[in-house]
This record gives structure tokens, sequence and C-alpha cells, in this order.
């Protein structure tokens, strides 16, 4: 890895966790917003999800991908990848061989909230494309997307947000996201956009409540991490997953659902706050969209989308885009 870039000032995720905590655990109805969920043991619980037979988003847009990685690099001829809630950047490894052997690739910009992932993936991808410069920054992409300034990383660049991320940001961050992203393309530059699409809520719901049990200890990390940040004193056995399908809006809601009426404290922000029996608390939601819908988005924030692709099954979709 070239250079591992915090681009956020210190103590910003810290302070920004306590914010948020505030806010949500003292609002009606309860929330917590879905960045906490990847500390270190939920980036690595996320990579699980990615391996359960019942989630399929991630397979579907690996076969996007294979298919596609190559016109893509043809197409773009892209010389700087950047990738936002890049994770693990497993998938996005089909995105860099093929600009390896496009010949025109030269740095890779993986950009996440989570610092472990990101410095797990960095080391790896370095050591698998020697000479290939990977610049990791850590960011909060609602606060800072954290591309580099303009003649610090080669043009054209191509922007890739996989693994439908964009699905968890609700409506109105989804637009101010898009079009903060636009503000940052330049003519020449692409962005590449990976979508869920609906689909029976049958396969929907179970791809979000699996068999085994991952996605309920993924839920119910973010308490972890309060618990771990905050000294919290959240018991994690007294809280049922619950995933529903909200089919008005079109999206997947997580929710943490109280098995009894209990309190809890949270001594790092001086709070204590009360649950009911059975009340839920929402920790996430990931839209699902249809292809009409994505363009439609995109337009609104001044992108052009010009291909389109889903696996043979129609289950996710991946569009490319350019500066309208
Ligand atoms: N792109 C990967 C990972 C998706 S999981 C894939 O397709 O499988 C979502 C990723 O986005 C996680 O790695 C998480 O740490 C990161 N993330 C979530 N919210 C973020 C935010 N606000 N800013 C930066 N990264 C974020
Ligand atoms: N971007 C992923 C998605 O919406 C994130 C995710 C998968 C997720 N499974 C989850 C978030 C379970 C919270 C809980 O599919």
């Amino acid at each position: 890895m070239t250079s591992l870039d915090r681009r956020l000032p210190p103590g910003f995720l810290e302070e920004a966790l306590r914010a948020d905590a505030r806010a949500g655990l003292t609002a009606e109805p309860k929330s917590l917003p879905p960045k906490w969920f990847y500390d270190a043991q939920g980036s690595a619980l996320f990579d699980k999800i990615t391996e359960l037979p019942e989630y399929y988003p991630t397979n579907a847009e690996r076969e996007i991908l294979r298919a596609t990685a190559g016109p893509l690099a043809a197409r773009t001829r892209a010389r700087t990848l950047i990738e936002l809630g890049s994770g693990s950047s497993d998938k996005t490894r089909l995105l860099l061989a093929a600009l390896r052997a496009e010949g025109t690739l030269a740095c890779y910009v993986p950009v996440d909230v989570s610092e472990p992932a990101l410095v797990a993936a960095g080391q790896a991808l370095s050591a698998e494309h020697p000479g290939l410069d990977v610049r990791a920054v850590v960011s909060d992409f609602e606060e800072r997307l954290g591309f580099p300034a303009d003649g610090e990383a080669p043009a054209p660049r191509l922007v890739a947000f996989l693994g439908s991320t964009i699905g968890n940001l609700e409506p109105v961050q989804r637009a101010a996201f898009l079009s903060r992203v636009r503000a940052q393309l330049r003519p020449g530059d692409f962005f590449l956009l990976g979508t869920d699409l609906v689909k029976d809520p049958a396969t929907l719901v179970a791809a979000y409540d699996d068999a085994s049990g991952v996605t309920a200890a993924f839920n119910k990390n973010v308490l972890a991490v309060l618990n771990a940040e905050l000294g919290a004193d959240f018991d994690l056995d007294a809280f049922e997953h619950v995933a529903v399908w909200n089919a008005e809006a079109e999206w997947i809601e997580m929710r943490l659902r109280s098995r009894a009426a209990q309190t809890v404290r949270l001594p790092g922000i001086g709070l204590t706050v009360a649950f009911g029996d059975g009340e839920e608390m929402r920790t996430e939601v990931s839209a699902k969209f249809r292809r009409e819908g994505v363009t439609a988005e995109l337009a609104a924030a001044g992108f052009a989308m010009r291909s389109w692709w889903t696996d043979a099954a129609a289950q996710f979709g991946l569009s490319l885009s350019v500066p309208a």
C-alpha cells in the first residue's frame, strides 16, 4: 500500500458516533445510522454475509463484473480507479485486473470508514499488483468523499460504488450524495454504480435474515460498537434481529427489537435509555431499485447513464454513467 490517508480531522468519527447515538437513541422511534456497523468485527461479519447462500447480491454483481470488466476497461481506459465503501475490495479485483490488462491503470483509491478493512485490502492488493499506486483513504463518504485533488491522480478516473451500498442511504441523502460525486467528476470520467433490484419479497427478506444468523449478529454488532466506544451496557441477547420488506418505500428495513422492557446506560455520552418490551429500533434500510428509477436519480444529479447490465437472473443492476 503506497499510502494511508486519514481525511477526517482527529476525533471526528468518535465525535460523530457520540452525536449519532445521542440523536438516534433519544428519537421516536429510535434509530442508529448504519455506518457504525463496520468496526473490525462488523467488516468481518459483512464478509461472511457475502458468502451466505441467501445473500445473492454479491454473487450477482460478481457475475456482471466478470462479464463486463473487460469491456468496461476498454471503454473507460481509466488511469485512476476510486472506490467508495470498498470494504474487502473483493469484486474490485475483477476491475483492477481488467484495467491493468488494458494497460491504463496507475492508481487505485479505496475509500472506507473502516480502517481495519481498508488496510487489510490495501496491503493485499498492493502485493497482487506490484507497481500499482494504492492510496487508501479513511473517510466518511457522507462527510468527505476523499477523492484525490485535481492533478494528484491521473485522469480519466473511474469512480465505483458497488454492493448496492447506495441503497443504505435514504432518498434525500442519496440525492445529495450523487450530486456531490457528480461535482467531483470532470469530462472523460465515469461513474460505475451497483444497485440491487426489486424482486419477490421472500427472496429479499431471506437475504437479510439468513438461517444461520450471521446477519442477526451483524445487525447486533452496532450495539457491541456502542458498548466498546461509549462504555454502554447493551445486552446483545436482549435484542432480536428483524428484517421487513416495506413495499411502499421498496426497501428492506433492518431493526433491533427489544425482547423485554429494559434500561441501557451509555456513560460515554451520559445517557440512560429505556426500551419498551417489543420496541423496535431501526438500524438500516436497504433500498431496492428499478432501472427507470436509477436512470432518473442519476439524471437528477447530472449524470447520463450510458450502459446498464444485469446478471442472467436480473437480480442486480450495474450502470455506467458519465457527467451529463
Ligand atoms: N463494496 C463492498 C462492501 C460493501 S459493505 C461490496 O460490494 O461487497 C459497505 C461498505 O461501505 C463497508 O466496507 C463500510 O465500511 C463502508 N461504509 C459504510 N458507510 C460508509 C460511510 N459513510 N463512509 C465510508 N464508508 C462507508
Ligand atoms: N449494502 C448491503 C446491502 O444493503 C449492506 C448489508 C447487507 C446489510 N446485509 C446487511 C446491512 C444486513 C445491514 C444488515 O445489501
